[in-house]
């Protein structure tokens, strides 16, 4: 095991007790080690890693309302058709949006897809689920 490192992280206190519920509810003991887990899943993660072919699904939640977001996705959705198998959006409530997209294709390209999405301000919650098929 490498050498520990210290470090302060600011959150909001709303969502910093979420995660203190969320990780009890786990039996995490410590919020080092629920911490060190989130970390090692991101940065590990088969998706991020893998080379060849991924295959699966992009979601994310956003407002129908904020125009420009609206604008910035279907931008990069058509920047990056060729990945995109097929789409599904659902107005989830009278302000927010969920849209799925099937993705297939080289793994670089389907991760720079998903960091294209997942950044833009407005964009609530987004994941990525896929798994390599080559
Ligand atoms: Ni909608």
């Amino acid at each position: 095991m490498s050498e520990l490192t210290r470090f302060g992280v600011s959150l909001e206190k709303d969502l910093l007790d979420k995660f203190d519920d969320h990780i009890k509810k786990q039996s995490y003991e410590t919020r080092s080690k629920a911490i060190s887990d989130l970390i090692k899943e991101n940065v590990e993660s088969n998706i991020l890693d893998s080379t060849g072919t991924l295959a699966g699904a992009v979601t994310f939640l956003y407002s129908h309302h904020n125009k420009d977001l609206v604008s910035k996705l279907l931008e990069v959705q058509h920047e990056t058709h060729d990945l995109i198998i097929s789409m599904q959006h659902i107005h989830l409530d009278h302000d927010t949006c969920l849209e799925i997209l099937a993705v297939r294709g080289e793994s670089s390209k389907v991760r720079a897809l998903y960091y294209k999405i997942k950044p833009l301000k407005g964009v609530k919650i987004a994941s990525i689920s896929a798994t390599s098929i080559s």
